[in-house]
């Protein structure tokens, strides 16, 4: 078992199974360059606590930068025979300064102390190109909803025309659970930056070495409070993973949307060429993929979530082998969110949204009804017999098969004499939004307020 991290106490080396079975290279080379990051500052500890003379130490720092130069250009790999990235990096670290030095690195960490750190440092790296990438289809939908101040589209409740609303409103509310989902990795990276290294392999060490300069060289806050939760809890990335899966399914909503208006039934929205897709069958189709790629990978990242829960339910305090499940969900989640975002983002920004249909659908299927309804309660009219009135003439308009906005005077006082023809005030797409002035609510000027606020918000977080 030449070069392992481990050996001496056992007659012989691990089975092939065994080491099919244990080896992460494949994927924890990702954390290499933390893994190089951890090592030197472990070395400026290790000269600090004098375990290194100064030439040892540049000796080192030499070496590690050396081998950061192999990561990045590809030319250093992992061999087979390596189990994981950090006996794979030990080995690298030897063969480039040799091993009266390079032996001297491992004094005081362990590998499960710099997992731990690594896993963090790497998710909190790639949580800040998520937040770039959520913020960049935060401006496509803000773009968007500024292109179109004052469109008017039907709202739906249960998929059912309900009342009038803004386009814009409606598109900016995909944008408050992006805002949100900004604010939760904000809110997370305060837990996240935390260094575990240190910690040792669950107890901390005899060696004196100063976890707080660690934690500082790596960029981190603070270390951990206590070596045996920082070695074993990954509740920072099952977290992460939530957040991701929560990203995923406010992509996903978005992406039903999507699909929904590019039907030929909506045709409220028509893809650009470049974010859309065609058939190898019917020549004609022009397909929505990348909005149903995003809502199928929303299955994903919620399945990323699931896993990576099971796997630590149950675990018992200090590490365990089960703890390095945790990478691939982890990893799966940031690339697969790295994909779909710009290719989403870029979706919104080039969609052409056909505001003439939505217009001539806003009004139909008597979605104008709460409208009459309220402007009988302006007049005194107990809301209960409003309801009533508005829902007959409702009944009027259906049977003569007709909508709100068509019917005539003889029709209004055959069903009430409180409908006076004055109701027609609010018998328009334009007089419905722009009375609903509440806060929140769907009026142009409420709406724009809005927006700026849903930029503040986005640039904030
Ligand atoms: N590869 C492991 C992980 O990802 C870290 C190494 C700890 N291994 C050990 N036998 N203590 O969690």
């Amino acid at each position: 078992n030449d070069g392992a991290l481990w050996g001496a106490r056992f007659a012989t080396g691990p089975s092939p199974e065994l080491a099919t079975l244990s080896r992460s290279t494949h994927f924890d080379w990702a954390l290499a360059l933390y893994d190089i990051a951890g090592s030197h500052a472990h070395a400026k500890a290790l000269a600090a606590a004098g375990y290194l003379t100064s030439d040892e130490e540049s000796a080192m720092h030499a070496g590690l930068d050396e081998l950061a130069r192999g990561i990045t250009d590809g030319t250093l790999q992992p061999d087979p025979a390596d189990e994981d990235v950090h006996g794979a990096l030990e080995q690298a670290l030897i063969r480039a300064v040799g091993s009266e030095v390079g032996g001297k690195l491992r004094a005081g960490r362990s590998r499960n102390d710099q997992i731990a750190t690594l896993v963090r440092m790497y998710l909190l790296d790639h949580s800040r190109t998520i937040a770039r990438d959520i913020l960049r289809l935060i401006d496509a939908i803000v773009a968007q909803a500024e292109a179109h101040p004052d469109a008017i589209m039907p709202g739906r409740t249960h998929l059912q025309h309900a009342q009038p609303i803004l386009l814009a409103h409606h598109l900016q509310a995909h944008g408050w659970p992006l805002v949100r989902d900004l604010e939760r990795l904000r809110d997370w990276t305060a837990r996240a930056a935390v260094s575990p290294y240190g910690g040792g392999a669950l107890a901390g060490s005899t060696l004196g070495l100063d976890p707080q300069l660690i934690a500082a060289e790596l960029g981190l806050d603070r270390p951990a409070e206590n070596s045996l939760d920082g070695t074993s809890a990954r509740d920072v990335v099952a977290e992460f993973a939530y957040i991701a899966a929560q990203i995923g399914i406010d992509l996903s909503r978005f992406a039903e949307d999507v699909i929904l208006w590019n039907t030929r039934e909506f045709a409220f929205v028509t893809l650009d060429d470049g974010y859309s897709t065609g058939s190898s069958i019917m020549p004609q189709k022009k397909n929505p993929d990348i909005a149903e790629l995003a809502r199928g990978k929303a299955g994903r990242l919620v399945g990323n979530l699931a896993g990576l829960l099971t796997t630590l339910k149950g675990l018992p305090i200090a590490y365990n082998r089960d703890l390095q499940e945790d990478k691939e969900p982890a990893f799966d989640s940031v690339s697969t969110l790295e994909i779909v975002l710009p290719a989403f983002a870029g979706m919104i920004a080039t969609m052409r949204l056909d505001t003439a249909r939505m217009a001539e659908l806003a009004p139909q299927g008597f979605s104008l009804a709460t409208d009459v309804a309220e402007w009988l309660v302006r007049r005194g009219i107990p809301f209960r017999d409003a309801h009533e009135i508005s829902g007959q003439l409702v009944r009027r308009c259906e049977s003569e098969g007709i909508e709100l906005d068509e019917v005539t005077d003889a029709m209004l006082a055959d069903v009430s004499p409180h409908l006076t023809p004055a109701v027609r005030e609010v018998l328009t797409i334009e007089g419905s939004v722009a009375s609903r002035d509440g806060v929140g609510g769907t009026a142009p000027v409420r709406v724009a307020e809005q927006r700026a606020e849903l930029i503040a918000r986005s640039q904030a977080a």
